[in-house]
């Protein structure tokens, strides 16, 4: 099992480029490309009328998704092999034991998980953590991997990340060194972003693709009812490309969300993230992040997931970075 740690999942390599695939030349490689794929990966994850614009026939690209997908191990599988997939399912510390435990151990590779929750609940700061947590060896719950961050709000910060990875005893420059940012002016360049991302997690060994914010850019430009069909379809197609490019690259992807209060709700939780059912069906694990009280001490409730059972636990945010709390602390902060 050991030996799988840290490689891409069942990857067989017969193709290396686009160009290596039956049927492919420099012409509709090159359509590909501007379509968003670059590598043999991505092209075993689409869909034939996804390859439709680059001026293909429907046979030509069922020939070409096959063979992309044969090259990389993509085919019916037998259900032992699909436990194997399974098995090389790798997980990523929060840098939280509490934290890690609500998530079985922490964050998987090849599903979305999503943080949300108000203003000033810790998205971002979790997200930092897991840029320099990512970096770690698989024996400190790292993946010896690359992070992408793709930032909505401009609210990444390099002297923090300096000051997390400091505090794990890593060299901040060559941590620094290992994330790849971007910054996303508005949902349509956010998509365009993450469309042409494929090459540069392939090259950059990036085990980690972080969205901050999802939603917001989605939030503003699509206002009203009647945009409310468009955004979701949008949005849908978005998470589509980020659980796509986690499966091809043994990736864990994360994105956070705001929420907004339903104001006619009167019993339950009038607490929803943006997005509703679309987002939620596909990011597969969801953590509700919120303020215990006034301090560093916030409760990270797991709303849904594929298999694991509800539940809460609590973390603090510090000059380290995302931390358990002590047994002290923990007293304290039960009246809340
Ligand atoms: P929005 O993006 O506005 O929705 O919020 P968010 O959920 O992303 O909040 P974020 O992760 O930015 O959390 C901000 C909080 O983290 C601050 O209010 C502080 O409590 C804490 N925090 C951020 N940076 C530091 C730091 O350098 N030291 C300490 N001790 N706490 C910090
Ligand atoms: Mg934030």
């Amino acid at each position: 099992m050991s030996e799988e740690k840290g490689e891409n999942v069942a990857i067989k390599r017969q193709y290396e480029t686009l160009e290596d695939l039956p049927g492919i030349g420099p012409s509709t490689a090159q359509k590909l490309k501007e379509l968003g794929f670059h590598t043999v990966e991505s092209l075993a994850m689409a869909t034939v009328r996804e390859l439709e614009p680059a001026g293909i026939s429907e046979k030509k690209a069922l020939a070409i998704i096959s063979a992309a997908r044969s090259s990389i191990g993509i085919s019916f599988i037998r259900a032992d092999e699909l436990l194997k997939m399974r098995q090389s399912v790798l997980r990523l510390t929060t840098g939280s034991k509490a934290l890690d435990k609500l998530l079985d151990g922490g964050l998987e590779t090849q599903t979305i998980t999503e943080f949300y929750g108000e203003y000033g609940s810790g998205k971002s700061q979790i997200c930092h953590q897991l840029c320099v947590n990512v970096q770690l060896p698989p024996e400190r719950g790292g993946l010896n991997g690359a992070a992408l961050y793709i930032d909505t709000e401009n609210t990444f910060r390099t002297e923090r990340i300096v000051q997390m990875a400091k505090h794990l005893g890593l060299d901040p420059q060559a941590v620094v060194k290992n994330i790849i940012y971007a910054e996303a002016y508005t949902s349509d360049h956010q998509m365009f972003l993450l469309e042409n991302a494929d090459e540069i997690v392939k090259q950059n060994n990036i085990k980690l693709i972080i969205i901050d914010s999802l939603t917001a850019h989605f939030r503003s430009e699509y206002i009203g009812r009647e945009m409310l069909a468009s955004r979701q379809q949008r949005l849908n197609k978005h998470m589509h490309r980020l659980i796509r490019l986690a499966r091809a690259f043994n990736a864990v992807a994360v994105v956070t969300n705001q929420v907004m209060a339903k104001p006619d709700v009167f019993f339950g939780d009038a607490i929803h993230p943006i997005g509703g059912h679309i987002v939620g069906h596909t990011s597969h694990t969801r953590v509700y992040l919120r303020r215990a009280s006034h301090g560093p001490v916030r409760v990270a409730r797991l709303v849904s997931s594929p298999y694991l059972p509800e539940g809460e636990e609590i973390f603090k945010i510090t000059e380290n970075g995302i931390e358990d709390i002590s047994e002290e602390e923990k007293a304290k902060s039960s009246g809340r």
